[in-house]
């Protein structure tokens, strides 16, 4: 699915981020749990190359409790890695953040070597609210608008224990097309930058493969698990737009209707806990993103080489 996606600004954070980094202890990389994967930007860890890192999986009560328990593993396999999740629903988030980070950094601690972590997400990932959370207060501006820049601002969350908020706004890199039909799903991405029938039938294409029951309860279409895994996704979006009365003049289905609604019920969490991709989906989407990279760099290699010999 193609996502008309130009970042702005990305070389400003880059540079922030590079200058931050430095007297940074641990990283807190915010993912949303419904798409941990895609939900991770790429030019993170290159900047933060070496430094331990928590990744929390945020939105945990919008996501399959059972896939998040799957990339928990997948990440605390991983070197210098710990993971947790939280969602905004968790009175104390703080006490989970400050155990892991000293995990991480056992080092650390005590007013003369105060831990110091730096926390960055894509947008929509839910960073504000949970550092209005741990503020107590809601300072820290929250919205749907995907990249609200705020100024950098350091947060104490215990005397020996400071939590910095990244300068400048950390956008998805799209590395591989299911992550850009996940980003657009999920609201990470602004809204002109895709278009909503195709991203509901990419959606409804991943749900009736993992989710079929969860697509029956919400909409009654009247259709068991297998035959609702063997529609076809354009037949599903109509059968919604139908049963929900999203219908144009002379009865027809109003599409685009139909597909705002399938969007905004995952998004709600209306339509049940659902997580798009597991380890392995996206392992193999990033293999396939990484080899395409690799041949179209080839190829413009070899164009360019031809260009020169003419
Ligand atoms: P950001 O700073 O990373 O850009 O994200 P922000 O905190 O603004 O959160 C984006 C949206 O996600 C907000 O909803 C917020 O309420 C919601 N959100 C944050 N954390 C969680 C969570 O753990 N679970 C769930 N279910 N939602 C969460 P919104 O509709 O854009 O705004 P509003 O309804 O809060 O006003």
């Amino acid at each position: 699915m193609s996502i008309q996606w130009f970042p702005g600004h990305m070389h400003l954070t880059r540079k922030a981020i590079e200058e931050r980094v430095k007297g940074i202890d641990v990283v807190v990389e915010m993912l949303d749990a419904r798409l941990p994967g895609s939900s991770a930007n790429p030019l993170l860890a290159d900047l933060t190359h070496g430094k331990p890192t928590l990744k929390v999986l945020n939105k945990q009560d919008l996501a399959d409790a059972e896939r998040t328990a799957n990339w928990l593993a997948h990440y605390n396999a991983q070197r210098a890695t710990r993971a947790i999740a939280l969602d905004a629903g968790m009175g104390t988030p703080a006490r989970a953040i400050i155990a892991a980070c000293h995990e991480l950094a056992p080092e650390r601690g005590g007013m003369v070597k105060p831990m110091r972590v730096l926390i960055c997400g894509i947008p929509n990932v839910g960073k504000s609210t949970l550092i209005n959370t741990l503020k107590g207060k809601r300072a820290a501006k929250t919205g749907d608008e995907a990249g609200i820049t705020r100024t950098e601002q350091r947060i104490v969350l215990a005397d020996d224990f400071y939590l910095y908020d990244t300068p400048g706004v950390l956008w998805p890199r799209i590395i591989v097309p299911e992550s850009g039909a996940n980003l657009a799903a999920s609201g990470a991405v602004g809204r002109n930058a895709y278009d909503d029938q195709e991203v509901a039938l990419d959606l409804l294409g991943r749900l009736k493969a993992d989710y079929p029951q969860l697509l029956e309860e919400r909409y009654r279409l009247g259709l068991d698990a297998q035959a609702i895994s063997q529609a076809h996704e354009e037949e599903l979006l109509g059968a919604i737009g139908r049963k929900r009365g999203a219908l144009a003049a002379g009865g027809v289905v109003n599409l685009q209707k139909a597909a705002e609604l399938v969007i905004a019920d995952f998004r709600s969490g209306a339509l049940g806990r659902i997580t798009l991709e597991t380890p392995e989906d996206f392992g193999v989407w990033l293999a396939a993103g990484r080899k395409a990279d690799a041949e179209r760099q080839a190829r413009r290699k070899e164009e360019r080489a031809a260009r020169r010999r003419t």
